[in-house]
Parts: C-alpha cells; sequence; structure tokens
C-alpha cells in the first residue's frame, strides 16, 4: 500500500444539460476558457499535484475527452515541416500508460462514477477532482490539499462557505474543530435545502480519499436525487478516520454554469500574458450601462 496519492478519478461522463445547446455534440468538458478546453486546466493541477494517473470516467459521446490527450500523428508532422513548435501541444499529450478510461454505462450519480473506478484504485488512497469546478490558485487546489492531507491523512474533501439560499447545490459540512484552513467533518449530507443545512461549509469539486470509500460505495443505496451520492459513502466513514476539509486558497469558477463559463474566460484571459493586454483595454473602454 502506498501514502501518495498517485492516481485521480475525473468523473465526465455527465451530459451537461446546463450548457445547451452547445453540450448537444461537444462534450462540457471540451468547451474553451480562453484557448484550452476544461478538462486540461483540471488535468494540469492534477500533475502538479503529483499525479501519474489520470483515470476519465466517461460515457458515450465522450470520446473526443481521450482522443484530446492522444498524439495528432498528422498534425504534429505538418507542424514540423512548417518549422513551427509543438511546444502548444505539449500538455495536450498523455504519457503511456498516463490515462485510462472507463465507461460508467449507466447514469447513476457521481458515486457511482467514481465507484466505476474501483478495480484501478485497488488499495490505494486517491483523489476525485470534478473538472466542472475550475480552481484558480498557486500552487493549485490539489496541490495545497495533498501538502495538508500529507499531515493529517484519512479523507480530506475542499470545503468553501457558499451563500444560506445555495445549499441545495452541495454537499454540506456539519463542522466540529476548525484549525486554520482545515475544519474537522462531523457530519455531511447532500443538497440539504436551506432550512435544515447544518452550515453554509459545501464541499466542492477536489477529494483525496481513503480506498475503503470504494467498499463503502459498492454498499449505499441512493440517495438525493435517486442516485448513488459519493456524500452518502463519504458520511459513512465519519469516526472511521480522519475526516476534514480544507478550505483552498484558490478561487472557483463553477464552469457548469453559463456565467461560469464566461467569468472564467474574462478571468484567465485577464491573467494571460499573450491576450490580457487586450482584452483589459477593452473591458476598460466598456461605458457604464445607463
Ligand atoms: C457534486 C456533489 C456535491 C458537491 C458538488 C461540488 O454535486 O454531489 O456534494 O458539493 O458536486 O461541485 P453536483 O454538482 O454533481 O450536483
Amino acid at each position: 500500500m502506498t501514502n501518495r496519492v498517485r492516481k485521480a478519478i475525473f468523473p465526465v461522463a455527465g451530459l451537461g444539460t446546463r450548457l445547451l445547446p452547445a453540450t448537444k455534440s461537444i462534450p462540457k468538458e471540451m468547451i474553451t476558457v480562453v484557448d484550452r478546453p476544461l478538462i486540461q486546466y483540471a488535468v494540469d493541477e492534477a500533475r502538479e499535484a503529483g499525479i501519474e494517473q489520470l483515470i476519465f470516467i466517461t460515457g458515450r459521446g465522450k470520446s473526443s475527452l481521450v482522443d484530446y490527450f492522444d498524439s495528432a500523428f498528422e498534425l504534429e508532422e505538418k507542424m514540423r515541416g512548417k518549422g513551427k513548435s509543438l511546444e502548444v501541444l505539449d500538455s495536450s499529450r498523455a504519457g503511456y500508460g498516463e490515462l485510462i478510461s472507463v465507461r460508467q454505462q449507466e447514469p447513476l450519480g457521481l458515486g457511482h462514477a467514481v465507484w466505476c473506478a474501483r478495480d484501478i484504485i485497488g488499495d490505494e488512497p486517491f483523489a476525485v477532482i470534478l473538472p466542472d469546478d475550475l480552481m484558480v490558485g498557486k500552487p493549485g487546489a490539489l496541490k495545497q490539499m495533498v501538502d495538508v492531507w500529507e499531515n493529517v491523512g484519512g479523507n480530506l474533501i475542499a470545503g468553501e462557505e457558499v451563500a444560506a439560499d445555495m445549499t441545495g447545490s452541495y454537499g454540506i459540512v456539519t463542522p466540529g474543530k476548525q484549525d486554520g484552513a482545515v475544519t474537522e467533518v462531523r457530519g455531511l449530507i447532500e443538497k440539504p435545502a436551506p432550512d435544515v443545512a447544518p452550515s453554509r461549509l459545501a464541499v466542492i469539486g477536489r477529494y483525496i480519499l481513503q480506498p475503503e470509500v470504494m467498499a463503502a460505495l459498492g454498499t449505499v443505496g441512493r440517495g438525493a436525487g435517486g442516485e448513488i451520492q459519493l456524500t452518502d459513502a463519504l458520511a459513512a466513514m465519519i469516526g472511521k478516520q480522519p475526516f476534514n476539509a480544507l478550505n483552498v486558497d484558490a478561487q472557483r469558477h463553477d464552469c457548469g454554469d453559463r456565467a461560469g463559463f464566461v467569468i472564467a474566460n474574462i478571468v484567465l484571459a485577464l491573467d494571460r500574458p499573450d491576450v490580457g493586454g487586450k482584452v483589459r483595454d477593452f473591458i476598460a473602454g466598456l461605458s457604464p450601462r445607463p
């Protein structure tokens, strides 16, 4: 058994209905933020955190995600022939054995998607990354979590305070002791209505989990929305293993949502040396609304 987090699961089988019509034929994870698809940001964050194996849980119509990380022989030959640098393609290429994809054949929820990777995870701690949550931080959110996890162990989730009327969109924590940015998780409930939510501390799309969570996923029944919920399996681990939430020092953009996608494009474009100046000038020249 290893004590390093080497494997990360990316649940990417969802239909992305909140982003229709684009998602009619493009997976939402392939929609671009500036010049790279959303999935690239999640993969870059994982690699920065030391992840060596990327496990995509895909579904029908999602093959372009795997193609994207393949080599593109004709394109590369053409570029070489024209003397163009291939650097722009570097991070989009997975190394040998770096990327594995598994099909989730039934839409039974996030917990079921994670469970589909149980044989690949085996007896190791693992990360789960939900690419919809684009995290902008230095170091990246998962790297921050790995650094904290090396001390606290057990299960560690990324947490963030959300507005009181938003608890119904997240897993919500019953908080225990707090130590700086780390809060002990005493309870966890999926998508509670604001009047029954135990706090406003929400689970956001990054997790470092123990392999025992896979066994728990195999036994929890269907939960909120009739789906197998990762939150329910995690709740079953409380009291058995250390369980904490880390308030990561990063900005989150919810790219499962139209406005979040547009904002992420603006924020990341402003930060880019190649296009930032133009975008900044354009925004500065916009007249205020009458
Ligand atoms: C999932 C989880 C939820 C978590 C959220 C973070 O919900 O089930 O606990 O708070 O991701 O983005 P989903 O957004 O898939 O409905």
